[in-house]
């Protein structure tokens, strides 16, 4: 079982879009997955189909009692599971002050789940805060997903010494699979400028697949598909297709 973060403090940097897709296209290639929403906008919980119910979900999935395992709701997509976000989220500060081992709180539930799923996916919110923080103490690896038509390399950087320290305090084992330059316009000097230094700058850390600038994919959460089933021949469709091949070559 692979556990994947999908972070990057940056908002709007394609976190969700990458979280959703990828699990889509990574179920289209066989594998079960299980998405888990730490954001409290709960964008992809929404994305995928989740009814949100108070009681459940991933507030109860750190603050509670309650196994990973009862807390997880199936999707309409074939191949993916969700543990959704909800708003009681957004009190998780709060809720975890004071708590011993409070970024352990997903890594101790992920820890006692079955091996049911060949993937957990998790999405993470725009800050390098409590929830963010248990993502990356949880998961093994983290994808970081960077809009290529903003100048957001600073923040990549910032994002590396969190890890470093995350894995000298907290998880020893966690590694970058790999930064993915997403919402990359072709068209545009600015973009293939911002690509070329990421390229230079983190070198092979760098997939090889782009994600282009493509409008289906700002399109697809309203009708609550994946790329694949809104708009299978479109560009995206192709690139989060190709995202998941690099994912599999890594297993
Ligand atoms: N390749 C793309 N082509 C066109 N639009 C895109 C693409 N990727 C993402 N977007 C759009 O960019 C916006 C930000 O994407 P997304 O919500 O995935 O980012 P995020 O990092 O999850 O944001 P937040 O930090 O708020 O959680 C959304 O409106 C989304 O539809
Ligand atoms: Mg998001």
């Amino acid at each position: 079982m692979r556990c994947i973060a999908i972070a990057n403090q940056k908002g709007g940097a394609a976190k969700t879009t990458t979280t959703v897709n990828l699990a889509a296209a990574l179920a289209e290639r066989g594998r079960r997955i299980l998405l888990i929403d730490l954001d409290p906008q709960g964008n992809s919980s929404d994305w995928v189909g989740c009814v949100r119910n108070e009681s459940e979900g991933a507030f109860t999935l750190l603050t509670g009692k309650a196994a990973l395992a009862d807390l997880v709701l199936a999707t309409e997509w074939t191949g993916v599971d969700a543990i959704p976000a909800t708003k009681a989220l957004s009190g998780i500060e709060r809720a975890l002050a004071g708590e011993v081992g409070a970024e352990m709180a997903l890594r101790r539930k992920i820890s006692a789940a079955p091996a049911q799923w060949d993937y957990i996916l998790i999405d993470t919110p725009p800050t390098l805060g409590i929830l963010t923080l248990n993502a990356l103490t949880a998961a093994r690896e983290v994808i970081v997903p960077v809009a290529a038509h903003v100048l957001g390399l600073a923040g990549v950087a910032q994002l590396k010494e969190t890890i470093a320290v995350v894995r000298e305090r907290l998880n020893p084992d966690l590694t970058v699979a790999g930064i993915v330059a997403s919402r990359v316009d072709s068209r545009t000097r600015h973009c293939a400028d911002v690509v070329a230094s990421l390229r230079e700058t983190f070198g092979s850390e760098v997939y090889a697949t782009e994600i282009r600038e493509n409008i289906r994919l700002a399109e697809a959460p309203s009708f609550k598909r994946s790329i694949l089933e809104y708009s299978n021949n479109s560009p995206g469709a192709a690139d989060y297709r190709a995202l998941a091949e690099d994912v599999i070559r890594q297993e």
